[in-house]
């Protein structure tokens, strides 16, 4: 998933380090409601958006992935 904040993008694997699931309430929805941070559908927890880091909810301390990218003509390619 990628979120973009301003001119900053940020790439993440969609998968809460706590279970694994999927983190989205609904496809493509990841913040919270104030839009402050990531927020997993399953048990609430919550990750800065701009590192994923892990800040409340049972995987506090753990991050989510990242996954690398790069920006060629406006849209975001996944790279190896
Ligand atoms: S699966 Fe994400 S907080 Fe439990």
């Amino acid at each position: 998933m990628a979120i973009r904040r301003g001119d900053d993008v940020y790439v993440y694997v969609n998968s809460c380090p706590h279970l694994g699931t999927p983190l989205d309430f609904t496809p493509g929805r990841f913040l919270s409601l104030d839009k402050t941070h990531i927020v997993c559908a399953t048990h609430g927890a919550l990750f800065r958006i701009g590192d994923g880091y892990c800040v409340s909810g049972p995987c506090a301390g753990k991050s989510l992935q990242t996954a690398p990218f790069k920006i060629h003509d406006g849209f975001i390619l996944l790279s190896d």
